[in-house]
């Protein structure tokens, strides 16, 4: 009788074991498991040595996640894991590539003034801070412009404006 009890509580320790594997192993989103999410130390060591070295990661409750979650509108305001602000364009496909194999929702953030209500069911997602790529640059033939995802509305009309030129909005 002891011995089963015993054969029992290892198999419940083994519990949470066997549903962290999936988060270590990649998965598809057809799979049920119920997954847990990515640690703090697998961010760090899973997807830090992913990105460019101007790349930041901050987590709950520290300064930088707390000044770049604020949103406009309190009731958008969805649950992050982590911030990832990318020092580079490809420091954003490496992320969403992350995201991707632990099938953890992510979402693209400038300026926070969205206000979408289903902004606030993301939940242990990935908050993509993306800006500081404000990059602009207006083509030779000067006809488009190709521009970072950080650039806002305000910074692009201003900039054109300084060269000439304007976008419709
Ligand atoms: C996941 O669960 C749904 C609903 O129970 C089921 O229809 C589906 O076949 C399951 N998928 C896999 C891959 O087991
Ligand atoms: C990283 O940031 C520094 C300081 O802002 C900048 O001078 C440098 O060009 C950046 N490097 C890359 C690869 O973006
Ligand atoms: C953040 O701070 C709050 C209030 O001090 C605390 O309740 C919460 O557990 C902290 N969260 C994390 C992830 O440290
Ligand atoms: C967050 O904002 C405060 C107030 O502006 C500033 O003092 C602090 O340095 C910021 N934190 C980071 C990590 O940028
Ligand atoms: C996300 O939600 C969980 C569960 O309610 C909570 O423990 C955690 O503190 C939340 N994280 C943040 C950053 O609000």
């Amino acid at each position: 009788m002891h011995t089963s009890l015993q054969v029992i509580v290892t198999l419940l320790n083994l519990v949470p074991l066997i549903a962290a594997i999936p988060s270590f192993i990649g998965h598809t989103r057809s799979d049920n498991f119920t997954r847990l999410p990515p640690s703090v130390s697998t961010y760090q060591q899973e997807l830090g040595p992913r990105l460019s070295k101007n790349a930041t990661l901050y987590f709950p409750n520290s300064s930088g996640y707390i000044n770049d979650t604020e949103r406009w509108a309190a009731n958008t305001k969805s649950n992050f894991s982590v911030v990832v602000v990318p020092g580079t364009a490809q420091d954003v496909g490496a992320t969403v590539s992350f995201a991707d194999t632990y099938n953890v929702p992510f979402l693209a953030v400038n300026k926070g003034h969205g206000g979408a209500a289903g902004l606030a069911t993301v939940y242990n997602g990935i908050q993509i801070y993306v800006r500081a790529l404000d990059d602009i640059e207006v083509s030779e033939d000067g006809n488009s412009a190709s521009m970072g995802g950080g650039v806002y509305q305000d910074q692009l009309v201003n900039y054109l404006f300084d060269r000439g030129k304007a976008a419709c909005s």
